[in-house]
């Protein structure tokens, strides 16, 4: 369940990049604290996460803004829905509903992780180079 570095998700935007990598390594971080079984470690990896991830699409979202990206809104879209899942679950998890992450909740986070950044983040990266984003 752990993810992966590859080359396919370079971007060569280094900011991106290395939020990117930052998230893989919170992603695993999350991994490992599931496979340990301890309820307060998973919700405490998994808020970590979810602010990581926040952080990073905030980011996105304003140097989208800032150069008059036309596919902001979308990108928008697909963030929320993300943000809005992870929340969620936290809170059953906080709240005592949930006692773990569904498997199936984690896989579907590593699969949308991969698309994201191969096929949505792509899609800014030629806008963003082009107006000096580093
Ligand atoms: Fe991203
Ligand atoms: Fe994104």
């Amino acid at each position: 369940m752990r993810l992966t570095w590859t080359p396919n998700m370079a971007t060569g935007i280094a900011s991106m990049d290395a939020e990117h990598r930052n998230l893989i390594a919170a992603h695993n971080d999350l991994v490992e604290a599931l496979a340990d079984g301890v309820a307060a470690d998973v919700a405490a990896s998994l808020g970590r996460l979810l602010a990581m991830t926040q952080d990073h699409f905030r980011h996105e979202e304003d140097v989208m803004r800032a150069t008059a990206f036309s596919g902001l809104s979308r990108h928008e879209v697909e963030h929320d829905l993300i943000i809005t899942e992870f929340y969620n679950a936290r809170h059953r998890l906080l709240g005592g509903v949930i006692r773990t992450l569904d498997p199936a909740m984690m896989r579907q986070f590593k699969r949308w992780f991969v698309d994201h950044v191969t096929e949505m983040d792509f899609d800014y990266v030629a806008h963003l180079l082009d107006h000096g984003v580093e």
